[in-house]
């Protein structure tokens, strides 16, 4: 039976896609930013995850406003790399896992989650940094990933409590998949910061550190936040942090935490980082 063994949060700041690509991420500024993630990589390495549900938005770099899914799931053999002006980053291409993304969507979808079901798509830094934060530079990414695409882009976006639920029947379909895999889940994005209009720039460290305090509790308080205090407290882009509950609810009740990392500034976002362990 495949199972979800861990659950794993992190920011997806494009900017260090670049430090990894020129070879930067240990000078000074990207340095104690890496070093947040130096415990993740050696853990990584022994855990080796056969397949990563990978929760991250696409910035308006494949999709457009043409067509806006609010929640969509990767079922091709393998996804490309966005060109998101500069080229696309020099990382290999994506391994999806058709057979059990196929079969999550389908347990979604009988469990009244109106999944859009994508068979072709590139990726973009939501996707691509966090497997350069966990995995650093490898000629091919040591697992397969089944991208779960969430709209934060554009309004109405999901609530943290929908992504929750959602969560919640990530863990069901995984555990009905009848071939042994170890899978991980990754929420991705925020954690406090905006990018544009008069507040651009906005950290709140406070704020974010409650977050992840919640997100270690064993009630679920963390998914009653409303999309208003969100963009209060955490800027426009910190609406991203809804993706962490996706992860969060599909760890169950009670989790460990086997490592954190919280650091300001980095580009324009504050920069945040978990793992943990379900522990029902
Ligand atoms: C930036 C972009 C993001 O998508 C994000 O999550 C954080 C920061 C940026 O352009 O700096
Ligand atoms: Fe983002």
């Amino acid at each position: 039976m495949a199972k979800i063994t861990a659950g794993v949060g992190s920011s997806h700041v494009p900017l260090l896609g670049v430090a990894v690509d020129q070879g930067k991420d240990r000078d000074d500024y990207f340095g104690p930013i890496f070093a947040g993630y130096d415990w993740t990589r050696e853990w990584e390495k022994n855990e080796k995850p056969d397949v990563v549900v990978l929760v991250y938005n696409d910035h308006a770099s494949y999709f457009d406003m043409n067509i806006v899914p609010t929640f969509a799931i990767g079922c091709a053999e393998r996804f490309g790399i966005c060109d998101e002006g500069w080229g696309p980053r020099p990382v290999p291409d994506v391994e999806g896992h058709p057979d059990l993304a196929w079969h999550i969507a389908q347990s979604l979808i009988l469990d009244d989650f109106d999944m859009t079901i994508i068979n072709k798509m590139d990726v973009d830094h939501g996707l691509t940094v966090p497997l350069s934060m966990m995995f650093d530079k490898p000629a091919k990414w040591p697992c397969k990933v089944i991208p779960l695409a969430v709209n934060v882009v554009t309004y109405p976006v999901p609530s943290g409590n929908r992504c929750w639920a959602l969560g919640e029947a990530i863990k069901k379909a995984v555990e009905s998949f009848p071939e042994d895999l170890n899978v991980q889940i990754w929420g991705t994005g925020g954690m406090s910061h905006q990018l544009q209009g008069p507040r651009a720039g906005l950290l709140n460290r406070e704020w974010d550190n409650r977050f992840l305090d919640m997100l270690e509790s064993d009630n679920d308080d963390v998914r009653h936040i409303q999309h208003i205090e969100y963009l209060r407290e955490t800027g426009s882009e910190g609406i991203e942090m809804v993706m962490w509950l996706i992860m969060r609810g599909a760890l169950g009740k009670t989790v460990k935490t086997l490592h954190r990392h919280y650091h300001i500034p980095c580009s324009n976002t504050a920069i945040g980082h978990i793992v943990l362990e379900p522990a029902d």
